[in-house]
């Protein structure tokens, strides 16, 4: 099934649309899982389903997603996952990734493919990468959702900086991260490199700002210039 079809059979409430990853971005995952044959699939974060979905279709085979939350979406990522035929397939965690994630690992799961898109809190993030490098395959995948965020850019740039054995995976949409596992980790005990970025600062401050409560005419130009610039 392309995403195209998958797209036509889900269903993502328009007014909460902001909670899902885009067409673009569902198609990009699609692509690189069917590109680079990956199949043993993992993500932090449910949403409505859609990136769940365009997984699914993509490998054909088990998809494990964690998410404490999806009573507040109405269990409509379920119900999507059903409608395009990978009820069975679906391996659903209702809980929060830092209890799963290290459950996973001392079952001995691996996967070639970490979608991270759950907590968004820096300390979140960081906590989801720890656990998906110690359960990802070398030559695997990890992709970050939201780098408009602050906290994300700082999580990839502590990677970039300090975990010699990921690279970074030149990616064409603008709010993905992408690192592929190279090799081990082979720092010592006492290595550390200071990771702080100034990456998005402003990015950030003013969608937090336009999402922020309250109304202005300042406010209401700047919503309707990024609507116009879209
Ligand atoms: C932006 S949405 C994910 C969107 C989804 N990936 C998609 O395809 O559109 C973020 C999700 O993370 C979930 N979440 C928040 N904290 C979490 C945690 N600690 N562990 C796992 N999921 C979490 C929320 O319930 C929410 O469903």
């Amino acid at each position: 099934m392309q995403p195209e079809e998958i797209n036509s059979l889900i269903e993502i409430p328009a007014e909460r649309s902001f909670v899902s990853i885009k067409a673009t971005e569902a198609a990009f995952i699609y692509e690189l899982i069917t590109s680079q044959h990956l199949s043993k699939t993992l993500e932090t974060g449910l949403g409505f389903g859609n990136s769940a979905c365009h997984i699914l279709a993509a490998t054909g085979t088990n998809h494990i997603a964690i998410d404490p939350f999806q009573k507040d979406y109405d269990y409509l990522a379920l119900k999507n996952v059903a409608a395009i035929g990978c009820k069975d397939q679906f391996d659903f965690r209702e809980d929060y990734s830092h209890h799963v994630l290290p459950q996973l690992l001392k079952e001995g799961k691996q996967f070639d493919f970490i979608f991270i898109d759950g907590d968004h809190k820096f300390d979140g993030i960081l906590v989801d990468f720890y656990y998906a490098d110690l359960l990802l395959e070398n030559n695997g995948y990890v992709l970050f959702h939201d780098t408009w965020m602050r906290s994300t850019q700082l999580v990839s740039s502590f990677i970039e900086k300090n975990k010699n054995n990921y690279v970074a995976v030149d990616c064409p949409l603008r709010n993905f991260h992408l690192f592929k596992k190279v090799g081990k980790d082979n720092r010592d005990g006492m290595h550390f490199k200071e990771f702080y970025t100034s990456k998005s600062i402003l990015t950030y401050r003013l969608i937090t700002w336009m999402t922020s409560p309250g109304d202005s005419w300042l406010k209401r130009m700047a919503i309707r210039l990024k609507e116009v610039l879209k």
